[in-house]
């Protein structure tokens, strides 16, 4: 429908404005008892989470699983898993989310099912079955071995024997994760009705796990060796994912993708494919899909990751916006990640400061922000004892800090109540030890909490239009002050950013372009100040501030008191 790809491309759509907010659902809220947080434990929390002043949430999977990768690993793509709750919870959910303004995106997992899929017993069951090509099945090397040399993410060999057959098959991740054959006409046929089925449902979109993996080489050749690779980093790094990765063909598959989404879109309310997609930039921007005629086919959003490794200094960012925004394909809308449940979180990769800066960067670019829950309460990795381990990462590679456990633990809500009201029961891992510290009505209670903060930024950033739809002007960088505007004329933001552990003075009259009242600050990470901005500013230490003029956009006071 070539008439809907011009309306889902429209500048007022949802996502080009609007904030994410990832739901991890095994940890945000268990409704219960059993440990492990559930659809009606994320309904009831759904009024939180609208306050917080987001526009839609992203959930991890919630289909039913044998939970080898927690989820990941798909045994049904048109159900919900007992342990998350049943089909009617989702729909209660959707009703709520709705009721509240708040859009919902699923989690796709289509490069691989779970070895317990039907799709995969049949395909194992036999050499001649009709599914044995949905999956990738290949006879053993000469000696036996695997048929190649590729490596699974999660370490060892990207092949496993069958008995059954004789034959290997695929895959990326675990060996419970049996990559699918997606040169298959059925196997797309099938993955898009699922989507379909959800679509049906009332959803707006979808994040798309391992989206670059789907097309591997069709001659099955051997991936060369990484000569950057440095002894004991990720094993699976050991190899240039020449031949598994971001193959032609994957394109195609994407904009199969957004056809169907375009099926259920309208130019007022399309629906969203999120690409997950680690890969350099120029790499990333092919996922927007451009076609011969400039319109853009693809996802909407691929994941922009490139903050989350990024080395901590205002150089390193200034440089890595102004590369971003340069390699943009034209009308293409950026996005800005911090963290997600595979990284380590930005309070502990920066502190407890840094993340403060973080959120303001964060909420202060241009384009769509995805923030992962907890990261507005501060929550940091919390470090697994080896009794306590559940990821099947951290199992195979145990001790080289590859493990996902520490960066999802369950959300902590009442500072007062055990479990800090996560679970009545046992938490399936463990509560930080500052839980209560931590806690969402603590944090409500204190009005330069870093809650607080995040609220203020969201609702800054859905007040002023400069934010969430103007330009980005970089200002250069001052020392270790990163420093760009946002928007224009009288509606004019700048934003300072101290990466710095000492103060540092900014002179703000070159930054004020041609303002003639005098600028304010409108919010600072310590909120703190507020009134008219001297000549000159001096950061604290990892200070960030927005500087506007009073009565230009809109003017949020830095003290008021949010409410909840
Ligand atoms: C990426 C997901 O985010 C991660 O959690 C998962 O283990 C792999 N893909 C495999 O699905």
């Amino acid at each position: 429908m070539p008439g809907l790809n011009r309306g889902v491309q429209s500048p007022d759509a949802w996502w080009r404005k609007g904030v994410i907010y990832q739901i991890y659902p095994r940890s945000f809220q268990d409704s219960n008892g059993d440990g492990i947080g559930d659809l009606n434990g994320i309904r009831q929390r759904l009024s939180y989470v609208a306050a917080l002043g987001v526009d839609a949430i992203w959930i991890s999977p919630f289909f039913p699983s044998p939970m080898a990768d927690f989820g990941y690993d798909v045994a049904d793509y048109c159900d919900v898993d007992p342990c998350f709750g049943t089909l009617a919870d989702f729909d209660a959910l959707m009703a709520e989310a709705k009721a509240l303004g708040l859009r919902v995106v699923l989690d796709l997992v289509p490069n691989h099912t779970s070895d317990r899929h039907p799709w995969f017993l049949q395909s194992r069951s036999s050499r001649n079955d009709l599914k044995r090509d949905w999956y990738l099945w290949r006879d053993p090397a000469p000696d036996d071995g695997p048929p190649n040399n590729w490596l699974s993410n999660f370490g060892g060999p990207a092949w496993t024997l069958d008995p059954l057959t004789g034959q290997y098959y695929a895959h990326m991740f675990l060996k419970e994760q049996p990559d699918l054959n997606w040169r298959h006409p059925e196997v797309r046929r099938a993955m898009f009705d699922a989507m379909r089925f959800w679509l049906r449902r009332g959803v707006d979109g979808f994040r798309v796990d391992a989206i670059y993996h789907l097309i591997k080489d069709e001659y099955f050749r051997d991936n060369p060796l990484d000569p950057a690779f440095v002894p004991g980093a990720d094993p699976a790094h050991r190899l240039l994912p020449r031949y598994t990765v971001d193959l032609p063909g994957v394109q195609a598959i994407v904009s199969e993708m957004r056809r169907v989404l375009d099926e259920f879109g309208s130019p007022e309310s399309s629906r969203l494919l999120i690409a997950e997609v680690y890969l350099p930039l120029h790499q990333l921007m092919n996922y927007y899909g451009l076609d011969a005629a400039g319109v853009l086919r693809g996802a909407q959003l691929p994941f922009n990751f490139h903050l989350i490794g990024a080395t901590w200094q205002a150089q390193v960012v200034d440089q890595l916006v102004r590369e971003y925004e340069a390699e943009l394909p034209p009308g293409a809308s950026p996005n800005w990640v911090l963290g997600n449940h595979d990284k380590s979180r930005i309070a502990s990769r920066v502190g407890v400061r840094g993340a403060r800066l973080a959120a303001m960067l964060l909420l202060t670019l241009r384009g769509t922000p995805t923030l992962y829950y907890g990261d507005e309460l501060g929550m940091a990795d919390v470090p697994m004892q080896t009794n306590e381990v559940q990821d099947p990462f951290e199992k195979r590679e145990p001790g080289r800090g590859l493990g996902r456990d520490p960066e999802r633990t369950p959300m902590p809500w009442q500072g007062d109540e055990a479990n800090a009201g996560f679970t009545t029961g046992r938490p399936w891992l463990r509560l930080s030890r500052d839980c209560a510290t931590l806690a969402v009505d603590r944090q409500l209670a204190d009005a330069r909490s870093m809650l607080q903060l995040y609220r203020r930024l969201l609702a800054l950033r859905r007040q002023s239009r400069s934010l969430h739809e103007g330009a980005w002007t970089p200002l250069g960088v001052s020392g270790n002050v990163l420093m760009y505007a946002r928007g224009e004329g009288s509606h004019r933001l700048v934003v300072l950013l101290n990466f710095g552990a000492e103060s540092a003075a900014v002179a703000v009259q070159p930054l004020r372009d041609s303002l003639a009242s005098p600028l304010h600050f409108w919010l600072s990470t310590r909120q703190d100040r507020e009134g008219a901005v001297a000549d000159s500013v001096v950061l604290r230490p990892e200070e960030g501030v927005i500087l506007g003029v009073a009565a230009g956009d809109v003017m949020v006071a830095d003290t008021a008191s949010a409410t909840t």
